[in-house]
């Protein structure tokens, strides 16, 4: 069984948010199953850098400039397919933003040619059977292969976050090479405009997405995003399966950015994981919990309720830090209250992925207050690392943190129902003998791929037997 896994980031060529992560960990995974499976990426600098023995397999006549297939493996051993086009993606930081911000004038361009390249696969050495595209940047690729009635591969779409859309109006359709009939309800179009999103989750032959939980919220109002009717209507063919933790990366008794490794059984190192933090950020010493944060500043992580229920997290010696970029209002807003809780609230702005696991290594509480989660990713970590999850109800927090037993769970978007779990997680702080029998639960839970990787292995079967 050959899979082509399509997808906008992958780590460790690029990532911007946990799909980066998916797209490395659960094809090992799925290789560890004996799955053949290939990745297709744009060929961003980082990309070209980094790939290992690479060569071009083919000409892309069909895109702007000189453009070629490249195929070489990433450090794990994966093939990977990269779009070398230089027209469409030779261009420095983020994937999807240009330097002030705002997303890049053509990217229906440059993502309508990933569609392209997987749906019109160039590559006579190799052919997918079934073609697994990730949000909407891979979109267009399963709306290629159905329109294109030829014999084709099945096609696979996972939605990673239900609320980027992908949307460019109605003028690119030609430019894509997309036929007008397919601008209909029955197609791509979302409210008048071409909707990359739309056009996975309408051509695809079966959907997936990254929870149970949040498989049934968007078939409501209002995660949904006005495509809950037609989520509901193919409910037959969609299915939640929990993402997992790349547990070669996230292993607090081998990660090589901690001061101090340790497991369940050798907790004491943890203390001194958190007493190196706590200088490394200039936070005072406090007999509170430290509350850590690693998030994306953007309105779904639900970052305002952390800073509104500030002065509680503060009260009886908790300190609080925070690392995310995002919104400018969210990180300002962030940057003033370090300020003005000096060794008591320390804010590091920017992306760190060193720090990141010195925050799950050094942290008592990770907090993970978002209004929606399609899986999430940190509160996994937490639970590996013994840094118990505080989350709201929702998504695939919902999924994976027990209330009271492996973490502290809160339903509504408020100010006081967020205060109300932290006065309990404080509570059960000052009990160490409570706290650490929740650290052990907790770092019990299987986080690992093993179990999703099958169902997903379990889906690839059904839609190509043998
Ligand atoms: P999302 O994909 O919605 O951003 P996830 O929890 O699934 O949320 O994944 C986020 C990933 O990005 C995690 O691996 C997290 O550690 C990482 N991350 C988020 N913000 C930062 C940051 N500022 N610095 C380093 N890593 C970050
Ligand atoms: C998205 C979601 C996040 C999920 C990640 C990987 O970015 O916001 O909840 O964990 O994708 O699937």
């Amino acid at each position: 069984m050959k899979i082509l896994f399509v997808t906008p980031e992958a780590l460790p060529f690029v990532k911007t948010g946990g799909l980066g992560d998916v797209a490395c960990a659960l094809p090992c995974a799925l290789a560890a199953l004996g799955v053949e499976i290939r990745l297709l990426i744009p060929g961003y600098p980082s990309v070209l850098d980094q790939l290992r023995g690479a060569r071009a397999v083919a000409e892309l006549p069909d895109l702007p400039g000189r453009a070629h297939l490249v195929r070489g493996s990433g450090e794990d051993g994966i093939t990977v397919y990269a779009i070398d086009c230089p027209a469409l993606y030779a261009r420095p930081g983020n994937p999807y933003l240009g330097p002030d911000g705002n997303d890049w004038p053509d990217n229906h361009l440059r993502f309508g040619a990933l569609g392209r390249v997987a749906a019109f696969w160039p590559d006579p050495a190799w052919r997918p059977d079934i073609v697994h595209g990730n949000d909407w940047q891979s979109g267009l690729a399963a709306a290629y292969l159905a329109l294109g009635g030829r014999p084709r591969p099945a096609t696979v779409f996972t939605i990673h976050n239900l609320a980027y859309q992908g949307l460019f109006p109605r003028s690119v359709l030609a430019e894509l090479g997309l036929p007008p009939e397919s601008f209909s309800i029955e197609g791509l179009e979302y409210y008048g405009q071409v909707g990359f999103l739309k056009a996975g989750l309408w051509y695809a032959d079966k959907l997936t997405t990254v929870s149970p939980t949040y498989a049934e919220e968007i078939q409501h109002e209002p995660l949904g995003f006005g495509l809950q009717g037609l989520l509901r209507g193919r409910a037959g063919d969609l299915v939640g399966i929990l993402n997992g933790v790349d547990t070669r990366l996230w292993d607090p008794a081998a990660d090589p950015h901690l001061p101090a490794r340790y497991d369940s059984e050798r907790l004491g190192e943890k203390a001194r994981a958190k007493e190196a933090l706590r200088r490394e950020l200039a936070l005072a010493e406090a007999p509170g919990p430290l509350a850590v944060a690693v998030t994306r500043l953007t309105e779904q992580k639900g970052m305002d309720l952390v800073l509104g229920a500030l002065p509680a997290i503060l009260a009886d010696g908790g300190t609080l830090a925070v690392l995310g970029a995002g919104d400018a209002a969210l990180e300002a807003a962030f940057a003033d209250a370090a300020r003005g809780a000096p060794g008591r609230v320390a804010v590091r702005l920017g992306y760190d992925e060193a720090l990141s696991h010195r925050l799950q290594g050094g942290g008592d509480i990770v907090l993970v207050p978002s209004r929606f989660e399609p899986c999430g990713l940190t509160q996994m970590y937490g639970l590996r690392y013994g840094t118990l999850p505080l989350v709201r109800r929702t998504g695939g927090l919902a999924d994976t943190v027990e209330d009271g037993k492996t973490g502290f769970v809160f339903s509504a978007p408020t100010v006081e129902a967020f205060v109300d779990a932290w006065t309990r997680a404080r509570t059960a702080f000052a009990s160490p003998r409570l706290w650490q029998e929740m650290q052990h639960r907790a770092m019990r839970v299987d986080v690992s791929w093993r179990r999703s990787a099958e169902r997903y292995l379990a889906l690839y079967r059904d839609l190509a037997p043998g």
